[in-house]
C-alpha cells in the first residue's frame, strides 16, 4: 500500500493561488501616520534620528496632512511641541496651543481626514515626565486631572479621536467623564493601554523634545518582562470606557498583541515606534537590508498578530508600495 505524501508546497507553486490563499492582508486603510508639529517654526525641520520625518510648522502640517490624505491614508496621529515648557503644562490645554491650532487648521482644510491627538504632558513639562512631579515622584491623580483638561481642549478644537499615552491610572475614566459632560460623548478614546517602558522610544524623544530630565519612565510605563499585566491594563481601560486599545511598541511585543487580540473583542492598534523605524532605516542606509521588503514584512506581522490598524512612520511609503 502506498502512502500519500502530504505536499504543502502544492499550494505555493502557482503565484495566483498563493496570493489567493493568504490569511493576512496589509492595506493602506490600516495605516495611521504620526506627525509632529512645533510651535514657532517657520518651516519644517528634519529629525536626525528619524530620516524622512520632520517637525512641522503650523503651515507645513496642513500641507503634510493633505499629502497623507491624497495617498489614501485614513488618519494621522498628532504630537505637539510647544514653544515654551513650564511646570504646569499650561500650553497643553491652551485654546491657542499648538495642537489646538493645528487640529482646527487641518480639519478646516481636510474635514475627511481622521485626526487623532496624542494626549500627554511630557512635551509640555520642563522635566519631560508624562505627569506632574513632586519631590521626585510622578503624581497620578493630579496628572489625571490635567490630562482630562487636555483631552477636552483637543476635542473642542475638532479632534476626532483622543489618544492618551501617559500611562497614569484612571485617566480613561476621567477623560470619558469630562468628554461626556461636555457633549463629546461620541468622541472615541484610543487608549495607549499596554505601553511598555521601552528603549525603542528614544528617537521619538529627540523628535518631540520630551526626554525625561531625571530618572526614567519605569514607575508608570510597563515592565517589558510582564505579560499578564498587559491583560490587566487592557481590561481596566475597557472597563473605564476605552473604545480602542493599543499595544506599544509593536515589533518586540507581537506576543502581547496576540494575547490582547485573543482575550478582548475590541478594536486593537499596534504602534510601530520610533526605534523600530530608526533601526531599519539605519541598516537600509548601509545597504544591509531591503527597506521595502523588511517593512512590508514587519507590518504584515503586526496585522497577523492581531492588529486592526498600525500607527507607523512608514504610512506614506507603505501606501505607495502597496499601490504598485
Ligand atoms: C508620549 C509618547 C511617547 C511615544 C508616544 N507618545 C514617548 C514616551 O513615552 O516616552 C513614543 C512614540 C515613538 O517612539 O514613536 N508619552
Amino acid at each position: 500500500m502506498t502512502q500519500t505524501q502530504i505536499r504543502l508546497r502544492r499550494l505555493r507553486e502557482n503565484p495566483v493561488l498563493r496570493s489567493m490563499l493568504r490569511d493576512t492582508l496589509l492595506s493602506k486603510d490600516d495605516l495611521v501616520q504620526p506627525l509632529f508639529v512645533k510651535e514657532g517654526l517657520s518651516s519644517p525641520t528634519a529629525i536626525d534620528s528619524m530620516p524622512g520625518q520632520f517637525r512641522h510648522s503650523l503651515k507645513s502640517i496642513v500641507a503634510q496632512a493633505q499629502k497623507v490624505q491624497d495617498l489614501g491614508i485614513p488618519a494621522i496621529l498628532l504630537f505637539g511641541i510647544p514653544a515654551k515648557k513650564d511646570k504646569l503644562g499650561k500650553s497643553a490645554f491652551a485654546n491657542h496651543g499648538i495642537i489646538q491650532r493645528a487640529v482646527s487648521a487641518i480639519k478646516k482644510k481636510n474635514p475627511n481626514l481622521l485626526v487623532i491627538t496624542d494626549v500627554c504632558l511630557c512635551e509640555y513639562l520642563t522635566h519631560g515626565h508624562c505627569g506632574h512631579v513632586q519631590a521626585g515622584k510622578i503624581l497620578n491623580d493630579t496628572s489625571v486631572a490635567t490630562l482630562a483638561k487636555i483631552a477636552l481642549s483637543h476635542a473642542r478644537s475638532g479632534a476626532d479621536v483622543i489618544a492618551p499615552s501617559d500611562m497614569m491610572d484612571g485617566r480613561i475614566a476621567a477623560i470619558r467623564k469630562i468628554l461626556d459632560a461636555n457633549h463629546f460623548e461620541s468622541t472615541p478614546i484610543l487608549s495607549y493601554a499596554v505601553k511598555y517602558a521601552s528603549a525603542f522610544y528614544s528617537p521619538f524623544r529627540e523628535a518631540a523634545e520630551s526626554a525625561p530630565g531625571f530618572g526614567d519612565r519605569q514607575s508608570y510605563q510597563m515592565n517589558p518582562a510582564n505579560r499578564r499585566e498587559a491583560l490587566r491594563e487592557a481590561q481596566t481601560d475597557l472597563a473605564e470606557g476605552a473604545d480602542i486599545l493599543m499595544v506599544k511598541p509593536a515589533l518586540s511585543y507581537l506576543d502581547i498583541l496576540r494575547d490582547v487580540r485573543e482575550r478582548f473583542h475590541c478594536p486593537l492598534a499596534a504602534y510601530s515606534v520610533s526605534g523600530e523605524y530608526s533601526m531599519i532605516k539605519a541598516a537600509a542606509a548601509r545597504g544591509w537590508i531591503d527597506e521595502k521588503k523588511i517593512v512590508l514584512e514587519t507590518h504584515l506581522s503586526m496585522k497577523r498578530a492581531g492588529a486592526n490598524f498600525i500607527l507607523t512612520y512608514w504610512a506614506q511609503d507603505l501606501a505607495r508600495w502597496l499601490k504598485s
